[in-house]
Formats: C-alpha cells, structure tokens, sequence
C-alpha cells in the first residue's frame, strides 16, 4: 500500500474504507446503449433532464434515438439554468413530479446532472430542499430511502456529478453554493461518450478541466482518512471520507493526464485524444473525489461564485454575471496548496511532478511553492482568470467571502490541517493573484 506513513493506523480513528461507484460505462458511441440500459433498470417512462444548448446538438438526438428504439416513453425538460438555484430547481421538481417516469436520464454538464438528482430525490421522496442540505444551512436530513434509477450522461469534461452522491447549487438567500450529499444521489449508471466534448467551446473546457484540476489535488492532499474518527455505526463512514489508497490512484493518472492533454485539449477542439483523454481523467478523478472528498478551495469557490458582481466567462451564456465552478475553485488552489502542503510535502511534490513539473533537487520546504507554481502556470496556459482579482474581486470583499466559506463544515473538515475563519481570511487575501 502507497504511503504507509500517510496511513498510520492510530487507536480511535478509522482503520478502513470504502468504495462506492455509480456502475460506468465509457467510450466512443456510448450514449447508444442508453436505452437499453434503462429498459434493463425496469424502465418504462423516463424522465429525460437537459438543456436548451444542448437539446441543438446531436447528442441529444443520439440519446433520445436511443430510448426510443427501447420502445420507452420520454418525457423531456431541458429548461436546467447554469449554476442552478433554489428557484431554477423548483421547476424542474414540478416537472418530476408530474411526469410521473419511473427513472430519469441526464444529459448535460454538473448543472443538469445535479439539478436531475434533486429533482429525482424531491419526487421520490416529497420533501423540501432545505431538508436534506447539511446543517446549519438546512437541516441535515437523512434520505429516507432510494431513489428512482437515474443514468447520468456527462457532456463536459469536468464535474465528476455523474459518479457522485452530491449536487450542488446557489441558495439565493445566502448568496452562496451549497448542496445535498448523500449515496443515495449517486446515479445508478454513468454513460460517457467522450465525443460529447468535440463541440465545447475552449474556455468551458479550460474550467472543466481545471475543476478536474482541483478534484485530482484535493482529494489526494485531503487528511487522510486514518485521521477521522471511525464511524458509529460502521455503515455511517462518510462520503468525504478523506484520502484513501483507493481514490490515490485515480488522482494519480488523472494528474498525469492533467499535465499532458490539458493545454492541448483546450487550444485545439479536433484534438480528439487530447478530448477523450481529459474526459478519461475527469471520470477517473470523479471517482475519487466521490471516495474521498474535496476541500478548501471547494468550500471557498462556493462563496466565489455565490457572491460574483459582474464577472462573465467567455463561452459561457452573456446574460447573466458568473463565474464558472472549475475558475472558481481553481482561483483558490495555488494560495492553499502553498499553506497546507507542509501537512504532506512529499504529496504535494509528487503532485507537481505528476503535472509535468520539473521537481528535481527540490527539498519538503519547496513543496508549497512547488505546487502553487505547477497549478498557477496550467492555469495561465488555458486561460483561467489570475486570481479572485481575475474575477472582479478586491481585498475589501475577503470579510463576505469568508461568511460564504466559513459554513461549508463538510469541506472543510476534510483539509488536513484545521480551516479556521483567520485561516480562511489569510487564503482568501492570498488568493486574490495566482501568478
Ligand atoms: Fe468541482
């Protein structure tokens, strides 16, 4: 086993863990197997979630070509907003409910993947969406009980939603990102048709990638899941269980990939292996991000995005002020991988390598900046908006950022070091350039 240091077993913490996945199948002209995946889950009337960019494309067409010639019933709703919201996400629950399908599909990136899962949980279950966001934003109720089956179709390279029990959104109120996580929400199945990618436009690329960027580093330098009390009962062992051997090798290859096709799978759309390859590493970094869990530049980003004034991404719908969820963790991550890697200087340095950088003759004490440098230069390579400063941010808005921050207890219990607000409001100040 990798690490043995890192995974010191000690008396009253944890001493094992689990892996879960949604069931995956990936490859060229997956999306064809849809249907006679849902008819094989019991599917007779699905519930088919997209939106309206993608209702124009032909993947759209291949997926519903594929459940009709199931013979199965669709019913389709392809009004998912961006960045869902607690008001977007009330539609798309009316609609579930009234559909009356006995599964869903998804078609879309993170945003319509997360927006099916709630939608799914609050029309099997009847409740409201504040009663299963963790406390204290919501009420930190259990999901009584399964789900209707769901097969999540990734079109972006990036979230990882589709092999993961959490969905995301921005609760108006607050002005803030939060989410429901719970197993039950993972998708039963996950299709990935790396051709979906082909027709992104680069800068959605640039920010999926850099939020499987984030994924791959978070959960690899997350505190080890050795340092978490053990679960009472065991079947309680969390989501975010912290880094595990398991999800080490998907962030390993995914880092690898990273440095590799990255770059090249932003600046040339018919660069279709450096596509596939990209999509390859977002699902594997899914994977271990839903073993593992993410953490500080996670829980910042949710106050990035939630508090954004006039910020708009190129690539990205011009109507509404947003910073995409890849820049708006990615913005976070060379401040906190330079603060928190002397809780593991050997990772964080084989992080950089792993990226591509040249990490010879480097001592533990480089390894902060080592990272930081690796992180901060792909990130200026594709393009990413340098720093909080990049996306419209000054130093005066750090005391917000930090109320938007400070809540995510479930992030931020996963870092390895204690993530106090002072700690919050020296990364925030640290973040506002990258390079
Ligand atoms: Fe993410």
């Amino acid at each position: 086993m990798a690490c043995p240091h890192l995974y010191a077993l000690e008396a009253g913490f944890d001493h094992a863990f689990t892996v879960d996945s949604s069931r995956v199948t990936f490859g060229h002209g997956a999306l064809a197997e849809v249907g006679e995946r849902c008819r094989a889950l019991g599917m007779r009337r699905v519930a088919l979630v997209t939106d309206r960019r993608l209702r124009a494309l032909p993947w759209f067409a291949d997926t519903f070509a594929a459940l009709h010639a199931a013979g199965l019933d669709v019913a389709v709703f392809d009004e998912v907003a961006i960045e869902p919201t607690d008001a977007s996400l009330e539609l798309a629950v009316r609609f579930a409910r009234d559909a009356r399908a006995d599964g869903y599909v998804s078609l879309g990136g993170g945003s319509v993947i997360d927006t099916c899962k709630i939608a799914n949980l609050l029309a099997t279950h009847r409740a409201e969406l504040l009663d299963h966001v963790s406390a204290p934003i919501g009420r930190g109720l259990a999901v009584p009980g399964p789900l209707a089956p769901h097969i999540a179709c990734p079109t972006t390279s990036g979230t990882g939603s589709e092999v993961t029990g959490i969905a995301i959104f921005d609760l108006l109120t607050i002005h803030a990102k939060t989410g429901i996580a719970s197993p039950r929400l993972r998708p039963t199945e996950a299709v990935v048709d790396p051709r979906c990618t082909s027709t992104l436009p680069a800068a959605v690329v640039a920010a999926s990638g850099l939020d499987v960027l984030c994924h791959a580093l978070e959960s690899y330098t997350a505190r080890p899941f050795t340092r978490r009390a053990a679960p009472a009962p065991a079947t309680a062992r969390p989501m975010s269980q912290g880094a595990n051997p398991w999800s080490d090798l998907g962030c390993r290859e995914a880092l690898r990939l990273l440095g590799v096709y990255l770059v090249r799978a932003v600046g040339d759309a018919v660069d279709l292996e450096a596509r596939e390859q990209l999509m390859w590493a977002a699902t594997l970094a899914g994977i271990a991000f839903g073993n593992a869990g993410v953490h500080v530049p996670h829980a910042m980003a949710y106050a990035v995005a939630g508090r954004v004034r006039d910020y708009r991404a190129p690539g990205y719908p011009p109507e509404l002020p947003l910073v995409p969820h890849g820049f708006a963790v990615a913005v976070n991550a060379p401040a906190v991988l330079r603060r928190l890697a002397e809780t593991s200087p050997a990772r964080h340095l084989e992080a950089a390598a792993l990226l591509g950088a040249d990490v010879h003759g480097a001592t533990e004490r480089d390894a902060g900046e080592r990272i930081a440098a690796a992180v901060a230069g792909l990130m200026c390579a594709v393009g990413a908006p340098n720093g909080l400063a990049g996306v419209g941010y000054i130093a005066a808005d750090v005391p917000a950022l930090v109320g938007g921050a400070a809540p995510q207890r479930r992030l931020l219990d996963n870092a390895p070091m204690a993530i106090t607000p002072d700690v919050l409001h020296a990364l925030f100040h640290d973040a506002m350039t990258c390079w």
